[in-house]
């Protein structure tokens, strides 16, 4: 038997589903149900039927869909697969903050620990973080853990007092504006879709910015032919699959999120088969990080 009917074999005794984001290798993403960016994943996760999610990404998604379905048990097919962005925040400097500004609105990006979301009073994904800001009342938002999102949605609400927090993302904090405008020389008539999790020097030179269902959509509709990505190239697969005529070409550096490559058919068909690594929360942090998480369904 292959892995792969191993894993479907698996997949049905168990009654699951598997959902992977974009960013996992491309055997992963073939071989799961649904396959999206962060805010279709946590929506799927909270409304599928089946009894159990085995989840190919990072810890935070599965932490995600754990928070919102306490009922269902969710499996991370390797649990050392965590993002090292989730644990960028400081719960000191957000007690400090709260008593400094009294409409605070802390702002957490999705990608964080359980525990940072219980400090949160709204979490947001990369596609859905600039109309939640812009809705809400608070004047000042401190923006946790992404410092480049953070400012990429203070770029877009203006009118906010946006308040940053040091944390990034090394994949994306590698892409260098001076690498995108040598693809841009060597590739003239191509159009350049960055995620906002990039410098905002790169996002300036972009003519699309958003998460990685933004891009594979901005790209499936543009008439141009070619295209300079920057984000994580797991997303070349789902590219390709609907743009077979079309090109594109990486922006620079290493652009491959070392996390989202642990996860293996072999790895997800042994999760199944000894209902290996499940997520478990605290009762209490889980309650906690609930609120902002279903703030952001609501709002999002
Ligand atoms: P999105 O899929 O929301 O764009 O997320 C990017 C990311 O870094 C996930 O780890
Ligand atoms: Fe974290 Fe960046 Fe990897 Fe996404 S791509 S999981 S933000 S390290």
């Amino acid at each position: 038997m292959s892995t792969l009917e191993k894993l479907n074999k698996w997949k049905k005794e168990r009654d699951a589903i598997i959902l992977a984001h974009y960013y996992v290798d491309e055997a992963v993403q073939k071989a799961a149900d649904y396959v999206g960016d962060s805010f279709y994943l946590s929506k799927i996760a909270a409304k599928e039927k089946a009894s159990t999610i085995l989840y190919c990404g990072v810890s935070f998604m599965g932490e995600s869909a754990k928070i919102l379905s306490p009922d269902k048990t969710v499996l991370l097919p390797d649990k050392t697969a965590d993002c090292p962005m989730a644990h960028m925040a400081d719960i000191g400097k957000i007690e400090k903050l709260r008593k400094e500004y009294e409409d605070l609105a802390v702002v957490c990006y999705i990608n964080s620990t359980a525990l940072l979301k219980t400090y949160a009073d709204v979490c947001v994904t990369s596609s859905n973080a600039c109309k939640i800001v812009s809705s809400l009342p608070n004047q000042h938002i401190y923006f946790i853990p992404d410092e480049n999102l953070g400012r990429y949605v203070a770029s877009k609400a203006p009118e906010k007092h946006m308040i940053f927090n040091d944390g990034y993302c090394h994949v994306h904090n590698e892409i260098q504006a001076q690498d995108v405008v040598r693809a841009k020389e060597a590739h003239p008539a191509a159009e350049v879709l960055v995620h906002p999790e990039c410098t905002m020097d790169v996002v300036e030179l972009a003519d699309y910015v958003g998460s990685t269902s933004g891009i594979i959509e901005y790209a499936t509709a543009s008439r141009a032919e070619e295209f300079i990505i920057g984000t994580e190239l797991g997303v070349l697969y789902e590219l390709r699959q609907k743009n077979p005529k079309k090109c594109f070409y990486a922006a620079g550096g290493r652009q491959c999120c070392p996390d989202m490559k642990l996860i293996t058919l072999e790895k997800m068909a042994y999760a199944l088969e000894h209902m290996a690594n499940p997520v478990e929360l605290d009762e209490e942090i889980r309650q906690k990080a609930k609120k902002p998480l279903e703030k952001m369904l609501e709002l999002g």
